[in-house]
């Protein structure tokens, strides 16, 4: 039987519900944040939390009303545990327990880079393990090989800045505001991204990423230009960025797939989202005639289905959360 799960996201700044059948999503709703945190140029944590406790109880009414799911007729319900910031964790892991507790269902808390992981369940049926999956968000960037359910071997990770913190401070750096991956997604559809050669930090182990240098270039190379008269369009320096950024993570991943011997390959994390990103997969991924499973950009940044997917597989498999059970903002894949 496929488990019917109701599925709560409050690790960071989206607030996020979801009624999850198996690995289907009946519904997936989410408030955003992104406009209360844009004027400090990042996510505060206390502001997140209470935002969190404002929007939750309404959205997860929105959510079983759009899967038109009765309370009566869940199976479980999941919450991620972590990582993330602990008061914005905390929101949804006890208001998902709570749920639980008063309607004596099992409670599952779900790490949130699983969550990730699983995501390209819901729309391919063929993401089966072996694989290699990319999860790069805004605090992980990790190539992971997934042996199994619940097997993952993590090939490399980011020794300094993650892939999405990348993009935020350089967009920060360009002036293009908060959050920085979709406004450098954006403005770099009309750049030329071989207009500007920076470096790509490969460090010495094969699968593992370094992005903090390239800032210090970005931000040594806008001096130089603005010194000398000679700056390049905003859209040709974005565009450039973004492919140092978009090559390492594609290289890494796909030798990655050569050296498993992994059919299959897929994504997760808001950098997923991104539209060079993607299209630089796709032709990887057709070279070597690999399937591609990356799920639509609405399922690679922050949301609930992910959780409820994980969630309804670790149900299944009879893992449940004991009620003393806390977040762990600090959790590792
Ligand atoms: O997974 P996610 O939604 O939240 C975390 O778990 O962190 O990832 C957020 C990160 C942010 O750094 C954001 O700038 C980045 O993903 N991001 C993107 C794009 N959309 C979101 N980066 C590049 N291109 C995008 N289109
Ligand atoms: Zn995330």
């Amino acid at each position: 039987m496929k488990p019917t799960i109701l599925a709560f996201e409050t690790s960071c700044d989206e607030t996020a519900v979801a009624v999850v059948r198996g690995t289907e999503a009946l519904s997936n709703v989410l408030s955003s944040q992104v406009d209360l945190h844009a004027r400090f140029g990042g996510v505060v944590p206390e502001v997140a939390a209470r935002a969190h406790v404002e929007a939750i109880r309404s959205l997860t009414h929105h959510a079983l009303k759009e899967a038109g799911v009765h309370p009566d007729d869940l199976d479980g319900v999941a919450a991620t545990a972590g990582p993330g910031l602990v008061g914005a964790l905390l929101v949804g892991h006890s208001f998902a327990k709570a749920t639980a507790w008063a309607r004596q269902l099992p409670f599952v808390g779900i790490d949130h880079m699983e969550g990730h992981l699983m995501a390209p369940r819901i729309q391919f049926e063929e993401f089966e393990p072996p694989a290699v999956v990319l999860l790069a968000s805004g605090g992980h960037s990790q190539i992971v090989h997934v042996r199994g359910w619940g097997d993952y071997e993590t090939l490399g990770q980011t020794i300094d800045d993650a892939a999405g913190e990348a993009f935020d401070k350089l967009a920060r750096v360009m002036g293009l505001g908060f959050p920085g991956g979709p406004a450098i997604d954006e403005i770099s559809e009309g750049g030329d991204p071989s207009a500007v050669g920076f470096p790509r930090a490969l460090p010495d182990r094969p699968f593992h990423f370094s992005f903090s240098g390239l800032k210090t270039s970005v931000v040594r190379f806008l001096e130089k230009a603005q010194e000398s008269g000679d700056l390049p369009s905003l859209e040709d320096v974005a565009a450039s960025v973004q492919e140092a950024i978009v090559d390492v993570l594609v290289d890494k991943t796909f030798k990655a797939v050569d050296e498993t011997g992994a059919q299959v390959v897929g994504g997760g994390g808001g950098v997923l989202a991104n539209r060079r990103l993607r299209h630089r997969f796709a032709e990887e991924a057709d070279k070597r005639g690999v399937r591609l499973t990356l799920p639509d950009p609405i399922l690679c940044t922050d949301n609930a289905a992910m959780i409820g997917v994980a969630g309804a597989h670790w149900l299944s498999e009879g893992r449940i959360t004991d009620w003393v059970e806390s977040v762990d903002p600090g959790m590792v894949l």
